[in-house]
């Protein structure tokens, strides 16, 4: 499937650019959760990482059509620090998307009856409202210097829906089952 209108495609490629952008900066501030001794807090970001890794994906064969070039602008947040300050930026990064971006994109989408591009945006959606809950309870713990707790992180394949200790039977924003869930 391809998009159509030229205005989406724009959206889709930025989005595109900053999930790329965001999968590998929480690499690398998970790196950094691992040598300041938060195991968990970088067990996160490189789940998180999967999660935006998924987005990417999926916004990249929803542009579809012709191979060719096209600059992309894409905000995203820059900055090596210490974790409570990483975290802090993962926070504002998934508060935009969560507040402006994709509620524009989206709409946009829905607007140009772009119906694969509505699918690909809604499911960011969805997972960033979560992963900026979870930085929040992650920056709480490494606020008083302790590590978050939970057994695993459980990314579904498909949209990127996100959910700490045990998948979900069917995963409630695009139906795939537990068992293709990826766990960190
Ligand atoms: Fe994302
Ligand atoms: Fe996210
Ligand atoms: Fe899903």
């Amino acid at each position: 499937m391809a998009v159509k209108n030229a205005m989406t495609a724009d959206f889709l490629r930025s989005a595109y650019g900053g999930e790329s952008m965001a999968h590998m900066r929480y690499l690398q501030w998970g790196n950094a959760a691992q040598k300041e001794g938060f195991p968990n807090i970088a067990r996160l970001f490189e789940a998180i990482a999967y999660a935006e890794q998924v987005h990417a994906h999926n916004h990249f064969a929803e542009i579809g059509g012709d191979v060719g070039d096209a600059t992309v602008t894409a905000g995203a947040v820059f900055g090596l620090k210490g974790t409570v300050e990483n975290l802090q930026g993962a926070i504002n990064g998934e508060l935009h998307e969560v507040e402006q971006m994709y509620p524009v994109y989206y709409n946009a989408a829905e607007l140009q009856s772009e119906k694969g591009a509505m699918r690909t945006f809604r499911f960011a959606l969805e997972a960033e409202k979560i992963h900026a809950d979870l930085f929040k309870k992650a920056q709480d713990c490494a606020k008083e210097n302790r590590d978050i707790e939970f057994k695993s992180v459980y990314i579904c394949p498909i949209c990127g829906h996100t959910v700490l200790d045990e998948a979900p039977d069917k995963c409630p924003v695009c139906g795939t089952r537990k068992e293709l869930y990826k766990s960190f």
